[in-house]
């Protein structure tokens, strides 16, 4: 079994990872030198854990430059964020409610993941073979489950509309694949500010904010992150299978087996992180080893591909199996970040919605996708959804894999280079805007304070 990236054309198949590559450098460089990327040749996943749960690793976005960045994609303002904001009383108001809108019981987060997945899938023809994106395909869903979590009610197709049209616009532009486009986002505001006000959101929105604060920490968390992250993970998975026959058999055979979903769901996140990194800035000395320390004000970026490739054997394979030997919490996997820093408040809801979704799609459909599979899939994953019970010609089924196969590789290609346009535009525009200095200069206040030294 292969999970590395498979070449799209014996001569192009490098031209994501140079995109790649070149993006991890530009988040390293956009910092100066104060940066430090761990883990690293010197300083190993015990060193990366050990600062990533250390106490002064709590500023989130006052001093590092690629929080210009980030506040760009994904605001692209300083409008409230939660994951933008600095620890102290207004985060933990907003951490709050994020939880307990988050709170469901399990059974009924799952069935509505499945209802919301179900209405997509009843759009996709049953009678012959359809060839989507899969995150084009759930991302209505998504869209959909979320504004259910907010509104308790279900969701008009315009809401959707807005939705899926802002969440598309923000993982496009963090992806460099699109330009931001603000009409979009401006409309989603527009129509939250308006249900906010009325009241109609059932849930009390942190009392910190203002108005058009808690519009905008509703838009960025279940809105965009919410609906971006989930349907990022549907992607992976589903693509995870359909290159994976083997897996994915065993997965339709029993599809309540709920112990093998989750191997399947590890795997798929150990090997495909959604973070590549996340940034912290230091507000204290934190020590190295027993020579060096990393002084207040560092920018430390903690790769999350870097460490879920250590401490495993063949670790760039996609091997669901070697969970049955190990256990997630020992391994080095933290797929929703570590528990001692702010850690995604959807931990515990993402498997299990994400399980729902994968039962409801593999019960209807087989998927076969020849498309490459990297942690950023650009491509959206392409991918092929056989009928169950459909007695599909094998000679059509060949045809149509080598006509993907052979569309997927020039559009590599011609992404890589759109990628390498759009994102030195839009980096040098947020390097002008500076979004995230510009706010920490107006309010000096928001800073995070310095912590004290440990002991
Ligand atoms: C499979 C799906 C998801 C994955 C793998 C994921 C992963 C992550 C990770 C790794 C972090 C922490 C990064 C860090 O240390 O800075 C994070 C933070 C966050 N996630 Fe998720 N996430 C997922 C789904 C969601 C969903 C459904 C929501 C909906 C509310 C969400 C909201 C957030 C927020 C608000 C933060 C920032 C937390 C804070 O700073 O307090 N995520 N997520």
């Amino acid at each position: 079994m292969s999970g590395g990236p498979r070449p799209a054309t014996a001569d192009t198949w490098w031209l994501p990872r140079g995109v790649v590559a070149l993006r991890e450098r530009i988040f390293e460089k956009v910092n100066g030198d104060r940066t430090l990327t761990l883990p690293n040749a010197t300083y190993g996943p015990e060193v990366f854990e050990r600062v990533y749960a250390h106490p002064a690793a709590n500023g989130r976005s006052a001093g590092a430059g690629l929080s210009d960045l980030f506040w760009y994609w994904l605001a692209p303002g300083p409008e409230v964020h939660q994951e933008h904001l600095e620890p102290g009383e207004r985060y933990e108001d907003v951490a709050a409610v994020t939880r307990r809108i988050l709170a469901g019981s399990s059974a009924g987060l799952a069935a509505a993941a499945g209802r919301a997945v179900g209405r997509v899938l009843d759009t996709v023809p049953d009678t012959r073979i359809s060839l989507v994106r899969l995150r084009d395909l759930v991302m209505p869903a998504w869209a959909e489950f979320c504004y259910e979590l907010v509104f308790e009610e279900p969701c008009p197709p315009h809401a959707r509309d807005l939705i899926t049209g802002h969440a598309e616009d923000v993982i496009s532009a963090l992806k460099c694949t699109g330009l931001r486009h603000m009409k979009r986002r401006a409309r989603l505001t527009a129509y939250l500010r308006e249900r906010v006000a009325a009241g109609d959101v059932p849930h009390e929105l942190p009392a910190s904010l203002s108005l058009p604060e808690q519009v905008h920490y509703l838009q960025g968390t279940f809105f965009n992150t919410a609906v971006v992250q989930l349907s990022e993970a549907t992607a992976h998975v589903l693509l995870a299978l359909a290159r994976h026959p083997e897996v994915q058999q065993r997965v339709s055979a029993s599809p309540d087996d709920d112990r093998y979903l989750t191997h399947v769901l590890d795997e798929t996140m150990r090997l495909y992180p959604l973070f590549g990194i996340a940034h912290r800035i230091t507000t204290g000395d934190i020590p190295l080893d027993e020579d060096t320390v990393l002084p207040a004000g560092s920018v430390v970026c903690f790769s999350y591909p870097g460490y879920h490739a250590t401490g495993y054997d063949r670790p760039e394979e996609f091997d669901p199996h070697r969970w049955e030997a190990l256990s997630a919490k020992d391994a080095h996997h933290i797929p929703f970040g570590v528990a001692a820093n702010r850690p995604c408040p959807a931990w515990r809801l993402s498997p299990l919605v994400l399980r729902a979704a994968v039962r409801e799609v593999v019960r209807r459909f087989r998927l076969d996708s020849t498309a490459s599979h990297t942690r950023s899939i650009p491509h959206r994953a392409p991918c092929l959804l056989i009928p169950r019970g459909l007695s599909c010609e094998p000679r059509r089924l060949q045809a149509l894999r080598s006509f993907v196969r052979v569309r997927d590789g020039v559009e590599d290609v011609t992404r890589g280079v759109r990628q390498l346009v759009l994102g030195t535009v839009m980096v040098l525009h947020a390097r002008r805007q500076r979004p995230a200095v510009r706010y920490f200069e107006e309010h000096p206040a928001g800073r995070c304070p310095v912590a004290r030294p440990e002991g």
